[in-house]
């Protein structure tokens, strides 16, 4: 496929080798190369099959209404913009096809799922914590991961309320994640520590391949199995 990388950053830089890996086409734009979303024009878009974004929250919605308004698909790995998610969701359904997640990694999905049976504690005499850690530059806090993991769980136990996230940021953590449930007789402890940042962009190149073709708002957690 002939991809186009937003980002030049920590994560677009991977996302960039592991998609060349994989034998796709790239092209790669960072802040300097998209300003007033250059990059994303009609007539640079014409020979892009998917655009892959892993930039900042200030630009992000642009990015998406600009590629809604080329027909061009998207996979979407920056956070920080899931307040607009249903207006996003009406800009692309039925016309382009995008995929996001806060976490790309499969075995942070696989985490999701862990965390989405232990939830059944809430319904018993457990309450629930949330704690993420990353690194000092991070933009958002809470961590995406963490809100994600935070709806599954209050989905999946039942309850209104959602359970309390607390933040760390500190030196160049990729990503720790951590739930845990305690009683007045025991403790669980439940943990997801990222080594590196390969299995975003593993995880973001598949889902353009994934992608390709088909229209439709898809979040990983539900896609993730197929790829
Ligand atoms: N979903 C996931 O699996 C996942 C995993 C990791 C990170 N993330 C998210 O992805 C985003 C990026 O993370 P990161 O750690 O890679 O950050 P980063 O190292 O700060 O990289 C962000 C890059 O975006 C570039 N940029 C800013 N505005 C742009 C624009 N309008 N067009 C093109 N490029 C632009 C910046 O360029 P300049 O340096 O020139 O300003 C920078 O190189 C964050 O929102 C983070 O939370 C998601």
């Amino acid at each position: 496929m002939n991809l186009l990388i937003l980002g030049r950053g920590k994560t677009g830089s991977l996302v960039t080798e592991v998609a060349t890996a994989r034998k796709h086409h790239v092209r790669i734009a960072g802040a300097n190369e998209n300003v007033a979303c250059a990059a994303l024009s009609l007539e640079s878009l014409h020979d892009i099959d998917v655009v892959i974004d892993f930039t900042a929250p200030h630009c992000v919605l642009a990015h998406i209404e600009a590629c809604a308004k080329a027909g061009k698909n998207m996979v979407v790995g920056t956070t920080g913009w899931y307040q607009d998610i249903d207006r996003v969701r009406s800009l692309v359904e039925h016309k382009t096809g995008l995929v996001f997640a806060a976490n790309f990694s499969v075995g942070v999905n696989l985490f999701f799922d862990v965390a989405r049976a232990a939830a059944a504690a809430l319904r018993h005499d457990y309450s629930g914590q949330i704690f993420e850690r990353h690194h000092a530059h991070k933009l958002d806090a809470p961590s995406g991961t963490a809100i994600a993991l935070q709806q599954v769980i209050r989905e999946s136990s039942g309850h209104k309320q959602d359970i309390e996230i607390t933040s760390f940021r500190e030196g160049d953590v990729v990503g720790l994640h951590e739930v845990v449930l305690d009683s007045p007789t025991d403790s669980i402890y439940l943990c997801h520590d990222a080594k590196s940042r390969r299995g975003f962009a593993e995880g973001a190149v598949r889902a353009a391949e994934w992608l390709a073709g088909k229209k439709g708002f898809y979040d990983f957690k539900d896609i993730w199995r197929e790829l």
